[in-house]
């Protein structure tokens, strides 16, 4: 039988049963999120849309890149300096979230090396070859932060059973804060599992090598900063 969107006048056969005329006549998906042609000429071909439309928007939805799936998760920190452990977290965490934010707390309790914005600025140039990680800093509540972010979860690394406690603590301090942020340890590749950036820039300012454990561009920034020339440095500052 070949009915014609918009010219059904109700009286064909099919248009008793209502179920079968909003399917054909006035183009009624008959579930939420099915795509519609705009005009079915025949029975036939109006079941292979639905059908085909109902397989589209499955593909649709297990597709990574699916805008409504997107999971977006929080890598808080320091960084003072950022390591290559850091760095092997944020490579880790790049390959499972959607979208990953390096979020560096504005105003720690401690007083750092580098300032927020020398930490930021290194932190953008660490990252910038990974697409779906941005650096952003924050103040406050972490979770008040992730939430205005959109974020469902928050990345830290634990390297070490030390770490665990103090994570564990965090972390189930979030979730009483706000149930609805999940927080994810991921571990770090083995040959850091020992790195931190406490370490980093206590053999920085004793003079000793930081090769291998930072990036190139951070070993730079903390060679000007605490090379005796650098009236700023900390090791100048506690010579005089
Ligand atoms: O690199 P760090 O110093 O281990 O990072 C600690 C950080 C920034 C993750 C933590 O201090 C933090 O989340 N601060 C934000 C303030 C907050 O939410 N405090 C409650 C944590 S339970």
């Amino acid at each position: 039988m070949a009915v014609v969107h918009g010219e059904c006048d109700g009286n064909d056969q099919h248009c008793r049963d209502k179920w079968t005329h909003d399917r054909r006549c006035r183009n009624v998906a008959p579930q939420a999120g099915m795509i519609v042609a705009p005009k079915a000429r025949s029975g036939l071909e109006f079941d292979l849309h639905i059908w085909a439309s109902r397989a589209a928007a499955k593909v649709l939805a297990c597709l990574p890149g699916d805008p409504l799936k997107r999971v977006i998760a929080i890598y808080p920190g320091t960084f003072d300096p950022p390591t290559n452990g850091h760095l092997d977290l944020i490579r880790r965490g790049s390959k499972i979230f959607d979208e990953l934010i390096v979020a560096l707390l504005r105003n720690s309790e401690k007083t750092p090396l580098f300032t927020h914005d020398e930490r930021f600025s290194m932190l953008k140039e660490c990252v910038s070859e990974l697409a779906n990680v941005k650096v952003d800093s924050f103040d406050g509540l972490l979770v008040d932060y992730a939430m205005r972010k959109g974020a469902k979860a928050v990345l830290r690394g634990i390297r070490a059973v030390s770490d665990y406690e103090y994570e564990l603590q965090m972390a189930l301090m979030n979730r009483k804060l706000d149930p609805r942020l999940e927080t994810i340890f991921m571990m770090p590749a083995e040959a850091y599992s020992y790195l931190s950036s406490r370490l980093v820039r206590e053999i920085a300012m004793l003079g000793g090598s930081v090769h291998d454990l930072v990036p190139e561009l951070v070993e730079t920034r903390l060679k000007q900063k605490l090379s005796p020339g650098a009236g700023t440095s900390k090791v100048a500052q506690k010579r005089r």
